[in-house]
């Protein structure tokens, strides 16, 4: 087998032991197909029940936050995706990038990004206080007022 040529679909492996580019593959379909209802429920909920997108506002994301159902819907949303998203990243880089150095680089960069962005996140969607900074007299301030 020269450099050159590519390996039958189905040829067995040649290396023993875990495979992380087939576990890549495989979540790349799997996390797909879980973004589909996550992502188009999160659409339907915030731009097309009751007021639809008029409703979005401070107060509308506050409610949702305050609601565990959401916080780990939102989560789940933005785990799935960056990794996805970054997966995706690093295929097309080791596609495309043809020096060594810099598709490691590159590769290092999404991944850092990517893992900061999450925990970033994370850290917003469970620790978010809507009455933190809230201005005396609004209604905000009111609603934190009678907690
Ligand atoms: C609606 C839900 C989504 C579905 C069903 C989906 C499905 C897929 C599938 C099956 C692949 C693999 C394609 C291949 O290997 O040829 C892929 C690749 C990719 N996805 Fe998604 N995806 C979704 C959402 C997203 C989101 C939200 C992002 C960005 C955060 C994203 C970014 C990417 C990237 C960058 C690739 C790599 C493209 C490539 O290899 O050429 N996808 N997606």
């Amino acid at each position: 087998m020269n450099a050159s040529t590519i390996d039958a679909p189905r040829a067995p492996q040649r290396r023993k032991g875990s495979n992380f580019e087939k576990w890549g593959w495989l979540y790349m379909r799997v996390s797909g197909v879980l973004l589909v209802v996550l992502i188009f429920g999160h659409l339907f909920v915030n731009l097309m029940l009751g007021d639809g997108i008029s409703a979005l506002d401070f107060g509308f994301v506050a409610g949702k936050f305050a609601n565990p159902l959401w916080q780990w819907w939102d989560v789940l949303m933005l785990w799935l995706a960056f990794i996805h998203g970054a997966n995706g990243m690093r295929t097309i880089v080791n596609d495309y990038v043809r020096g060594a150095k810099t598709r490691a680089t590159l590769v290092w960069v999404i991944g850092i990004v990517a893992a900061l962005m999450i925990l970033l996140g994370t850290l917003v969607v469970f620790t978010f206080d809507p009455c933190i900074g809230a201005s005396t007299g609004g209604a905000i301030a009111d609603a934190c007022q009678a907690l």
